[in-house]
């Protein structure tokens, strides 16, 4: 008898975008074995999409790790007096109420204790505990979603724990010492948000959308040169001898991200107590030509570029390996969530 094989589909759902990566469980190591993308920008109907992407792949797995995100989900780090784990769930809830804008009725709780130690603050005798919350309606629509096209859900994650996830991998299957135990923070700058994620090794300790990404650099372009939204486009890819232009254009927006993601780190660092040291740039967005020199004068930090693919092994009979290099920058949260293979 022939055994299934174990596959997940990562699904990205990118309001550019969606991007699916396939996993599949090799002997004791993970490989990729599909991947696709399939633009969505502008349009209502996700379903159609979606099909079409999946009969383009031709996907056999219906075993699928998908995330939302946006002002549905919340996501808090609360402090408590510190409790047995088995005690955890009930006592978030009853705590939930004082963080959680919506009526608890309407929303899906889940809670994680965080390991402190990666902070090196001692026993002090609270705990601090990720708690997350999704409005109800949120995720039933996204499961419908899923069951229009004949996919099943296992997993429904959150972007930036997605994001997050690809990262711990990259650290584990390629470690570098110079990353251990430093605070790097994770920024994934998309269409129309830019998701933080800041970790201490493979711990997170703060999250945060911010509503201001590629879309916007886009706009601002064809403001300020007077050009259609597609030439715009163009132009922010390929600037050639317009790049001085373009980098004016959107410098004010580029300022006004550098600020929110400023802010963030502040509020990390007075929270925590330690400094974010590297940036890791991730996300369509962050292929902005200047951005990297732009953030760099800014931030005063390394900032890095990292391909969530390189360690996988990529199995070439099925995968358009140029395509999926091409487009890595874009394809973390995609990677993160088709990681959850481990959790099968
Ligand atoms: N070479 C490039 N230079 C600048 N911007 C680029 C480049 N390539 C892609 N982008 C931009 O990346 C964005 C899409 O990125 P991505 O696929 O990460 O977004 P998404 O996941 O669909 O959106 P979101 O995460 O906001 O829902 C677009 O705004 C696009 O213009
Ligand atoms: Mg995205």
């Amino acid at each position: 008898m022939f055994k299934p094989k174990k596959t997940v589909l990562g699904l990205d759902i990118g309001s550019s975008s969606i991007k699916a990566i396939e996993m599949i469980i090799k002997g004791n190591e993970y490989a990729i074995s599909n991947y696709g993308q399939i633009s969505v920008a502008g349009q209502e109907d996700l379903a159609a999409p979606l099909k079409e992407l999946l009969l383009q792949m031709n996907v056999k797995s219906r075993r699928v790790a998908t995330a939302i995100s946006g002002r549905e989900v919340i996501v808090r780090y609360i402090s408590m007096p510190s409790i047995a784990n088995d005690d955890l769930r009930k006592a978030v809830q009853f705590e939930a109420d004082k963080y959680i804008p919506y009526d608890l009725h309407e929303v899906i709780l889940d809670s994680q204790r965080l390991d402190e130690s990666a902070l090196g603050l001692g026993n002090t005798g609270e705990m601090k505990v990720l708690l997350v919350a999704a409005k109800r309606s949120l995720i039933e629509q996204r499961v419908q979603l899923l069951h229009q096209v004949s996919l099943a859900p296992f997993v429904i994650d959150v972007d930036s724990f997605a994001l997050g996830n690809a990262f711990e991998l990259k650290s584990i299957l390629s470690p570098r010492a110079e990353v251990e135990g430093k605070v790097v923070a994770l920024v994934d700058i998309g269409y129309s948000k830019t998701n933080i994620n800041i970790m201490i090794g493979n711990n997170s300790f703060f999250t945060r959308e911010i509503y201001l990404a590629g879309n916007e650099f886009t706009e601002e372009i064809q403001k300020k040169l007077e050009i259609t939204p597609e030439e715009a486009e163009g132009c922010k890819k390929e600037p050639g001898i317009y790049a001085l232009e373009i980098q004016e254009a959107i410098s004010s927006v580029v300022d006004d991200l550098a600020n929110e993601i400023s802010l963030s780190f502040d509020y990390f660092e007075g929270q925590f107590e330690r400094e974010v040291e590297e940036i890791y740039l991730s996300g369509g967005g962050s292929q902005l030509f200047s951005l990297e020199p732009d953030f760099e004068r800014i931030f005063g930090k390394r900032i890095n570029h990292w391909d969530p693919t390189e360690h996988f092994e990529i199995l070439n009979d099925q995968v358009d390996v140029e395509a999926l290099r091409l487009n890595a920058p874009q394809l973390s949260i995609a990677v993160g969530l088709a990681a959850r293979i481990k959790d099968i």
